[in-house]
């Protein structure tokens, strides 16, 4: 069966090859584990709460409205990233068999009504993942169907699996103006590859490249965006690894890498009745 759901997942499955396959919970549409001929691409911790008390610390959680915490605003009331991670998400179906996607769906209805109450705007979010052979594609579709304007960001928060994340190189990124969050400085990305020795969390605006990760000299996983101009990079090394509860092993950090897409720099501005999309398409190389 290349598609197969239970009350809390759904798992599309390659009839070409049963060992390539996404697993995706319903609370938060969260990515739970990408399958490439029986290698696992992303990273889910030990730790991770999957009862959906929590977001999931781990494969794809989905960032909307907001990015970070905001402290003005409309979304000024709401959690770290949003609420999209925090929401049971409705299964829309199958709507290809080649390449095999699926869609899932998210309205106010669906959002905790204490999130709901913050942030008091009619939406509708429809998510499309799409599985190939060695892709993994996930689109967004942002719906205002309320009758004021609203403003929001989106991310596709991704934790990469990689053997040692001192052999990992991030490129695609040079020239581009950068907001790093550990340093708290503003700069131009000078190096040709980003590597990570210490706690990473910068936000690179507006990417014009294709971004490469590679681990120990190999392309390892090729992503390309559409629509989505921000590439933030996260790792947290030892000590914030250790104040996250639901991260584990504690020194997972060395088999993980956060490369997220998103639209984040800025602010996208929906009215009534307008809509938005972007994509994301990540080649798995190794
Ligand atoms: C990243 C942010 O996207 O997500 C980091 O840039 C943040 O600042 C990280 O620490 C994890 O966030 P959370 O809310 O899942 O712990």
């Amino acid at each position: 069966m290349p598609i197969e759901q239970t009350d809390k997942e759904v798992i599309l499955t390659l009839p070409s090859d049963p060992s390539t396959s996404v697993k995706v919970l319903l609370h938060g549409a969260n990515i739970l584990s990408w399958t490439v001929a029986g290698n696992e691409k992303l990273w889910l911790s030990e730790g991770a709460i999957l009862n959906g008390s929590k977001a999931v610390r781990g494969g794809v959680p989905l960032v909307f409205p907001v990015f970070g915490k905001s402290s003005s605003g409309p979304t000024s009331t709401l959690p770290q990233h949003g609420f999209a991670r925090l929401s049971t998400w409705e299964f829309l179906g199958q709507v290809s068999a080649s390449p095999l996607t699926v869609q899932f769906g998210l309205g106010p209805e669906n959002v905790p009504e204490v999130l709901r109450k913050a942030w008091d705007f009619d939406f509708t979010l429809i998510y499309t993942i799409s599985l190939g052979a060695d892709t993994l594609e996930t689109a967004m579709r942002v719906e205002n169907t309320s009758s004021v304007d609203w403003d929001f960001q989106i991310l596709f928060h991704t934790y990469f699996h990689i053997p040692d994340i001192q052999q990992v190189e991030v490129k695609g990124l040079t020239g581009t103006n950068v907001k790093d969050k550990v340093s708290k400085s503003d700069y131009s990305e000078s190096n040709t590859a980003v590597t990570v020795a210490s706690e990473v969390d910068r936000v690179y605006e507006n990417v014009d490249d294709d971004v490469l990760i590679t681990s120990a000299g190999k392309a390892r996983f090729q992503i390309y965006r559409k629509n989505l101009a921000d590439v933030v990079v996260w790792n947290p090394w030892v000590n914030a690894s250790k104040n996250m509860g639901d991260f584990r092993p504690e020194d997972g950090y060395k088999s993980m890498i956060c490369v997220e897409a998103g639209s984040v720099s800025g602010w996208t501005t929906l009215s009534p009745g307008q809509t938005w999309e972007c994509s994301e398409k990540v080649k798995s190389l190794l």
